[in-house]
Formats: C-alpha cells, structure tokens, sequence
C-alpha cells in the first residue's frame, strides 16, 4: 500500500504547487533506431496528476514507442525557485524522469516558447544518439489531452521537414498558411527548432501571446512551406459551445480546455482510456 500511494501523493503536491508550465512532445517517427526499446513500447503509461484538488492532467511517461514512433512527453519549466519546487521536482525526476528546466525566468508570454525550442538542440545533443534526436518538437499546454497514437498516425504521410503542424487560428479557418496555429499544441520539424536557434528574428521578437508571436517567427523568416491543419482531430471541449469546440468523436488527436476535473474525466471515460485496466485480487473498479 505504502510504495503505492507514495507517487500518486508526491504528483499531487508538485503540480499544485507549480502551475506554469507547458507539456512538450518530442517525436521520432521510425522506430528502427529504437529497436531495443520496442518490447517496453505497447501500453501507453499515464499517470495522473491532481492540481489543486479538482484539475488534473495525464502525462504519458517516456520513452514509449508507438506504433513506430519514439515519443517522449516532458514538462517544461523555467528556473525553479522555491526551496520545496527543488525537492518536489527533483522527486519528479527520480521517478519519472520527465522533466526540462530551462535558464529562464517562468513567464508564458514573455519569450519562455523561445527559450524552449532554441534550448533543445545542445539539450538534447548527445553522442549517444544519433542527430537530429528527433523529426519533430511540439509544445503543448498542459489543458490538453493529447491521443498519441493518433497524432503519429497523423504524422506518417507528413514531410519531416520544413513543418508547422497544428490547429489553425482562427477557429473558422481551415487554411493554414494565413495566420498561426493555437497553442493547444502546435509541432515543428526539427530544421526549423534549428532555425529559431539560428535566426534574429525570433531573438528579436519575444514577446506577446506565444501562439501569435510563434506564427510571426515563421511568417517572417518565410519558413514552413509544409503545413498541416489538423483541425477537426484537434479541437476545444464541446462544453461551452463556440466557433473552437467539437463534439468528442472517435477521430480525435486532442481535446482542449479541460479546465477542471469533470472535462478531464468525461473525455478520459469517452476515449476509454481506463477501460483496459488489469484485474488484480487488490482492486474492484466496476
Ligand atoms: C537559472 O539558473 C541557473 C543555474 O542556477 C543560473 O545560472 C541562471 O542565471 C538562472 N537564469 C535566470 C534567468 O534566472
Ligand atoms: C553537438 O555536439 C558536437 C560535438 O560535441 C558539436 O560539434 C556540435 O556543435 C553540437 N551541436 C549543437 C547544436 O550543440
Ligand atoms: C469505447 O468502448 C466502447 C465499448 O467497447 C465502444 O463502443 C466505443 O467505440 C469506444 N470508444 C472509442 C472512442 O474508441
């Protein structure tokens, strides 16, 4: 009972104390490189995480494999800054290892998107692997619940570069070379997390909505002549209607705006995601 309990009570303190922060999602499609990482790939792993006492989110622990894609999901924070964050977040890390820490100050709309993406690519250069570590990088927000296997589906036909990959804004439009896409989740190829690196114009322009700012970068630097509207798959919770929102339907990548408890656990309960539940003589959930 007591190892049990023990993660599920930690999660609960760390994501109520730290509030601002956004999911990443880094993907490698082709899992040939992953070989050995296949047989620890089937199940998708969520973990739940109480906030607060009534909001709560699922991270997919990493590294899993899906249907031929390494996916990895990470909490991106800046630098932390309370003496029990260092503790929690540390515990965070020994169990889950699904943490980034940036070198910024936490802000979501004054350049912490910057940081994230020009920060990957020493992040995550590693002699070990080979490079790029990934074909693509998203950001998510941590109101989202995203359908992995979907979203690599989606991802197959996809080029692997010169990508912007998302929900276009505004919610009416299903053209996406005019504006940006939402940050529900948005998703790049690893070139242009190169380029963000690399050019002036995102240094130069850091601040405002970050989906907005996002979109500028892009419009300016004449990137991305790949793009992918994945609108209806990803859409706002149908509760309240608006121009956002859709129904849940099986074709889904991602619901947004699950700002409590109830949103959470009407899509969880529509998705089935609990359903595969292993028996076991320690439980009866009905
Ligand atoms: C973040 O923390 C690192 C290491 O403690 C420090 O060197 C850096 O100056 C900090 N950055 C900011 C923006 O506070
Ligand atoms: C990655 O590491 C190699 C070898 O240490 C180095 O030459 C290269 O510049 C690094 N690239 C980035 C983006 O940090
Ligand atoms: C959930 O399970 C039910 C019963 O097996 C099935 O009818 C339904 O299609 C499933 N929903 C989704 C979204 O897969």
């Amino acid at each position: 009972m007591k190892s049990s309990s023990k993660p599920e009570q930690h999660r609960f303190i760390l994501s109520s104390l730290l509030f601002i922060f956004f999911l990443c999602v880094l993907i490698t499609i082709n899992g040939i490189r992953y070989d050995s990482v296949l047989r620890f790939g089937r199940h998708p792993n969520p973990s739940l995480i109480n906030t607060n006492g009534d909001i709560f989110c699922v991270s997919f622990t990493a590294p899993s494999l899906r249907r031929g894609a390494q996916v990895d999901v990470k909490f991106v924070f800046c630098n932390l800054t309370k003496e029990d964050q260092k503790v929690l977040v540390a515990l965070e890390i020994m169990r889950y290892d699904d943490i980034i820490i940036l070198d910024c100050k936490e802000n979501m709309n004054k350049g912490k998107t910057y940081t994230y993406f020009s920060s990957l690519p020493e992040m995550l250069n590693d002699t070990d692997r080979p490079y790029p570590p990934y074909h693509y990088v998203m950001k998510t927000d941590d109101d989202t619940y995203f359908r992995l296997d979907n979203l690599v589906e989606s991802l197959k036909p996809l080029p692997r570069e010169d990508l912007y990959y998302g929900y276009v804004i505004p919610c009416r439009s299903m053209d996406p070379f005019v504006h940006y896409m939402s940050g529900m989740g948005y998703m790049i190829s690893w070139d242009i997390v190169e380029w963000i690196r690399e050019s002036p114009i995102p240094k130069n322009h850091l601040e405002g909505p970050e989906d907005k700012v996002f979109g500028d970068w892009i419009r300016e630097g004449h990137r991305a002549k790949n793009r992918y509207n994945a609108k209806w798959s990803m859409y706002n919770f149908p509760e309240p209607p608006t121009q956002c929102t859709h129904e849940l339907w099986p074709d889904t990548i991602a619901v947004h705006l699950l700002k409590n408890q109830v949103k959470w656990i009407q899509t969880l309960t529509y998705f089935n995601v609990t359903s595969n539940l292993k028996p076991s003589k320690l439980y009866h959930i009905p």
